[in-house]
């Protein structure tokens, strides 16, 4: 520890002389114990803490350049407090305890810190404490189950194979160590505590007014965001983890899975179906089954004997193929197993301490892993895809990779197994499963990514992961893994989405209709369509042998609602496919509780202000299933403030209060006074070109705006500027209305011809007013009553 212009090292017994300065830094010592700030963004500070010396500054969740960046602080003391100020944020430390206090910028208290050095044990492990204030309600860490306020709950971080997970299971799939606390009043902070070991949250359930985060090892390093909204808290942990990238407008179609389906003709027949019932769809899924022998990286030729024309015949009809890929190589040495034998050769495969391969039981048998935490293995792994990509095939999903085996009571691997790092800024050294089981599929997925990437440099990759890692939205989309078949499950799923939303994780599923457990009935299946037509990721998938549960089965009324639901998915595609651009530039997810948009309605105490059963799809659209789904008896449904408009009629609404008689065929759906909404003519597949005029609907109400975006959904050249991006604003007056088109960005040429525009709610009863334009560019249009 050295003091210099840049570091400001307090040795305690001689600390007394610094008043004022300016650092970018801040390190104290005491009783043995090490202690940093800084502050790596504007409202964004960092602490760590360790014994002896503070723990290595690498991480795989927040880049090095953003660790690196640190803002000046400004320091005073008084006393034996010294107080550290950044922009917007601060903190204030006690120079005995070392506790660290965090504050807003105005000197606010956000975090009280109980805990100091002593959360330190000589032997490794720590327990940070903090107070809790009462009235607030905590939100993140991915997608756990509970209930959706965490309040009150305890959570381990430990990717765990849950198959059938309820309510009450945890750990699950994923270890996202963040979380937000909203109070009432919809003042945020939010924290990420960035160690990869197992860990545990606990929100006031064990002490009372005490949220509190252990670990037996790993790093005290943790970020602390001021917000002040639940919006800024997002920002700032995306500044931190980073956005998630604009996956394919593709992904954002229907798509189909299911384990599995198990030939060519089979997989032929599902895309044949879903034209001809009309069902819009851009996906089909083809898990462990197409494979030889449940080896990753080949092909049961004998069921799929040419893949490439497989995919070529399904892309005409503008369908895409997805296939597993999971990441367990079967120990088959002398077999002529590529995977296996090149893995071998270039030394990849994870191994026990004394040398020999680590080899687990997984669906090819006997499997060793990679050792994803090393670049040349990953990159190793990437070339695997270069078959398939060749072949046509589309994307990618990473499945079992916890790392999950079988025939062991712990469910995973040793925690003695040795992983190499070398990536990133971490020093090269070896680090046990218990470091690295958490971040594995985070890895995985970057692995993946990260090859797609280099073997295909124009295409946006898809890929899918189960497990993992706080930051992992940079690389994959995620699934909620394996849900049931159960009304309890489609609510409780809704809740793990805008969790996962709040997270990082904008793009994600979960398997509509129920992967496991009794086949869905056909009421559950049509509500689960419903809803999935919502979710970010919108994949309906099933496990083996049960009956079948694709949107088609079951008596016509059934299925034609379901075909309404996807049809009206694909209709709101230009819509979506803004709120999922949007999201990678701001890390606001697609998926997000109503307090999010609409922080004022914690004050209203009942049920979070209406967020724990409803939901809303970027900024305008308010999803309000019943919330007992099964029940037939009718609900309220409070919107956020008055003047919102029905989806479905157009018609302007009275007053905050519904009143909704449930109905299989429906699902309320609201819109914001003042959304303008873009749609489209409805097209069968993302691949297909809509014809005639894009539909600007028009909900006149303050703040009135609506964002219009296209590229072409699959390259990156909308990085190069070919993109189209505008903001539409409108203005109410006594005659009409008033339109203005803020000037287009980007030199795209979209798909239309012209625009069609619908004022909805000028008239009580009669249709929207319809007024047909050019395309405009820039410019303002009147319209009047
Ligand atoms: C895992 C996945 C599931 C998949 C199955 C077979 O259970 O979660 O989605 O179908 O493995 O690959």
């Amino acid at each position: 520890m050295r003091p210099s212009k840049f570091l400001a090292a307090l040795a305690l017994c001689a600390a007394s002389t610094l008043h004022a300065e300016t650092v970018d830094r801040m390190l104290l010592s005491r009783g043995g114990v090490v202690l940093e700030v800084s502050a790596p963004a504007s409202g964004i500070v960092r602490i760590r803490m360790g014994r002896g010396k503070l723990p290595e500054d690498a991480s795989w969740a927040v880049p090095s350049a953003t660790r690196a960046a640190r803002l000046p602080l400004k320091i005073t003391r008084n006393g034996e407090t010294v107080q550290v100020g950044a922009t917007d944020i601060g903190a204030r430390i006690d120079l005995r305890t070392l506790r660290a206090d965090v504050l807003d910028g105005g000197g606010k208290l956000l975090l009280a810190d109980l805990s100091g050095r002593s959360a330190l044990s000589s032997e490794g492990s720590f327990r940070l404490r903090g107070r809790m204030s009462g009235d607030d309600h905590i939100f993140g860490l991915g997608d756990k189950t509970g209930t959706f306020d965490r309040k009150g709950g305890v959570y381990t971080m430990w990717n765990s194979d849950t198959y059938k997970f309820t309510q009450a299971t945890d750990p699950l799939y994923k270890t996202i160590p963040f979380f937000m606390a909203v109070s009432d009043r919809g003042q945020a902070y939010g924290l990420f505590f960035d160690n990869t070991w197992r860990s545990n949250f606990d929100f006031g359930k064990t002490e009372r007014g005490v949220l509190s985060i252990s670990g037996v090892g790993g790093p005290v390093d943790y970020y602390v965001m001021a917000g002040p909204a639940p919006k800024d808290v997002l920002r700032q942990y995306a500044h931190l983890t980073g956005s998630a990238p604009l996956m394919p407008q593709w992904a954002l179609g229907f798509q189909q899975s299911k384990w599995s389906y198990k030939s060519d003709a089979e997989v032929r027949a599902v895309a044949q179906r879903l034209r001809s019932e009309r069902l819009p769809s851009d996906l089909i899924y083809m898990d462990i089954d197409y494979q030889d022998r449940s080896r990753p990286f080949t092909v049961n030729r004998a069921a799929f004997p040419d893949v490439r024309k497989l995919a070529g015949d399904l892309r005409g009809q503008g369908i895409r193929l997805v296939l597993i890929t999971d990441p367990h190589i079967a120990k088959a040495p002398g077999e002529g197993y590529a995977a296996y034998d090149s893995g071998a050769a270039q030394d990849v495969f994870l191994k026990l301490p004394g040398g020999q391969y680590y080899s687990g039981d997984v669906w090819p048998g006997a499997a060793v892993f990679p050792d994803f935490s090393r670049a040349q293995a990953r990159r190793w792994w990437g070339e695997l895809y270069t078959g398939f990509l060749g072949d046509g095939v589309a994307g990618f999903w990473n499945d079992m990779n916890e790392p999950s085996i079988f025939n062991v009571p712990t469910r995973t691997m040793p925690l003695d197994v040795l992983h190499r790092i070398e990536s990133d800024d971490f020093a090269p050294r070896s680090a046990s499963h218990a470091e690295m089981h958490n971040v594995y599929g985070q890895l995985n997925s970057r692995a993946t990514y990260e090859g797609l990437t280099r073997l295909q440099p124009d295409a946006r990759p898809f890929v899918l992961t189960r497990a993992t890692y706080a930051g992992g939205q940079r690389y994959a989309a995620t699934w909620t893994g394996d849900n049931v078949s159960s009304w309890q499950h489609l609510k409780m799923g809704v809740q793990q989405l805008l969790n996962l939303g709040l997270s990082g994780f904008s793009n994600a599923g979960n398997d509509v209709g129920g992967y496991a457990g009794e086949r869905p009935s056909p009421e559950l299946l049509t509500r689960w369509f419903q809803l999935g037509a919502f979710m970010p990721l919108f994949r309906a998938h099933a496990e083996t042998g049960r009956p079948d549960q694709e949107p088609w089965v079951g008596d016509e009324p059934h299925v034609e609602i379901r075909r309404r639901f996807i049809s009206e998915r694909y209709r709101l595609m230009p819509y979506l496919y803004a709120a999922a651009e949007e999201n990678s530039r701001s890390g606001i997810p697609l998926l997000r509780p109503v307090f999010l948009n609409f922080p004022s309605v914690l004050a209203n105490g009942d049920r979070l202000g209406g967020s724990e059963d409803q939901f809303m799809v970027g900024s305008d659209l308010l999803v309000a299933p019943s919330p007992t789904l099964e029940s037939p008896g009718d609900y309220n449904v409070e919107l956020p403030g008055k003047g919102w408009y029905d989806y479905w009629t157009g018609q302007r609404l009275d007053g905050k209060s519904q009143l909704v008689r449930p109905d299989i065929a429906q699902l309320p759906v609201y819109v914001r006074p003042g959304a303008i909404i873009p749609k489209q003519p409805l097209v069968q597949s993302t691949a297909f070109v809509p014809e005639g005029r894009l539909e600007l609907h028009v909900y006149p109400g303050t703040d009135c705006h609506g964002d219009i975006y296209a590229d072409d959904g699959i390259s990156m050249a909308y990085q190069r500027g070919s993109f189209l991006r505008q903001r539409i604003r409108c203005e109410e007056s006594p005659s009409g209305l008033k339109l203005l088109f803020e000037q287009r960005e980007g030199s795209w040429k979209p798909w239309w011809t012209g625009l069609a525009l619908y004022v909805h709610g000028w008239t009580a009863d009669e249709p929207p007013k319809a007024v047909l334009l050019p395309d405009m560019a820039g410019g303002a249009v009147e319209i009047s009553r």
